[in-house]
């Protein structure tokens, strides 16, 4: 269970979390939907410990990890999958894999969890000795949620996982994150589509300014008009 609690975020002089409380019970798939630049990847970024937290607190599992660092955080195995595809061009989609078991306990279980990943994403064992930067854009963002997956992952925080990508293949994506979703793990998605963010999360989270605006099920907010109009550009 992840807790976050007024926590205020940003870099430099811009402030780009103004005090942002949820929490996600275990199991669940929380969303943050959200105009462009409102702070909804720094959110991750304060959580997985990239960003520092400049006030407020964030507990995982009882645990504050407000200060702790990104490798302490990862060890608890609260995994954030970046924006865009962070993957190793000239690297194989094993060798990619194989970088996402990087602390000691995650290097350990690596093959078991290879053939997880394997599974979900049959395409990816297709292509296991191919070098990533041949990989289709599709290909590459299963590639950068396998990874993910790799580092022994209890929770995991995926930005964008449709962004740049055609529909059909977002279809794809997005059932396999279903599949990880159903299979226990929790999820914190960052979606610019508030349709998607419905098809998966139990919870949406309206991210405006740095703020959690409105939080709901996706049956909710969409039963709302105004939100429909702003977020879907539905006039009525
Ligand atoms: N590394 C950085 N240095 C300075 N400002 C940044 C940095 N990263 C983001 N910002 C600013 O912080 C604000 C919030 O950015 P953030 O990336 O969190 O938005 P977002 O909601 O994820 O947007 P998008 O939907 O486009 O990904 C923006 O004004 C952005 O310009
Ligand atoms: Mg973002």
């Amino acid at each position: 269970m992840l807790e976050v609690k007024d926590v205020v975020a940003g870099y430099g002089a811009t402030i780009a979390v103004q005090g942002i409380s949820l929490s996600v019970p275990q199991g669940s798939c929380a969303a943050l939907v959200g105009p462009n630049g409102h702070g909804k990847t720094t959110l991750l970024r304060a959580i997985s410990g990239l960003v520092r937290t400049r006030s407020g607190s964030i507990t995982f599992d009882g645990e504050d990890i407000t200060r702790s660092t990104v490798e302490k955080i990862v060890e608890r195995g609260l995994i954030h999958m970046p924006q865009g595809d962070l993957v190793f061009p000239d690297m194989t989609v094993e060798e990619n894999l194989t970088l996402g078991a990087f602390t000691k306990a995650a290097a350990q279980g690596a093959k078991t969890r290879m053939g997880e990943v394997f599974e979900i994403f049959p395409r990816l064992l297709e292509r296991r000795t191919q070098r990533a930067r041949t990989l289709s854009g599709g290909e590459r963002r299963m590639l950068a949620i396998g990874r993910g997956l790799m580092g022994d992952a209890r929770f995991i925080m995926i930005d964008e996982p449709s962004l740049g990508l055609a529909p059909v293949i977002v279809d794809e994506v997005y059932r396999q994150i279903r599949r990880i979703a159903d299979s226990g793990m929790t999820v914190l998605l960052v979606e610019e589509n508030v349709n998607r963010a419905a098809s998966l999360a139990d919870v949406i989270h309206l991210v405006e300014n740095g703020e959690i605006v409105r939080s709901g099920s996706g049956e909710e907010l969409l039963a709302d008009r105004a939100i429909r109009e702003t977020y879907l550009g539905v006039a009525e």
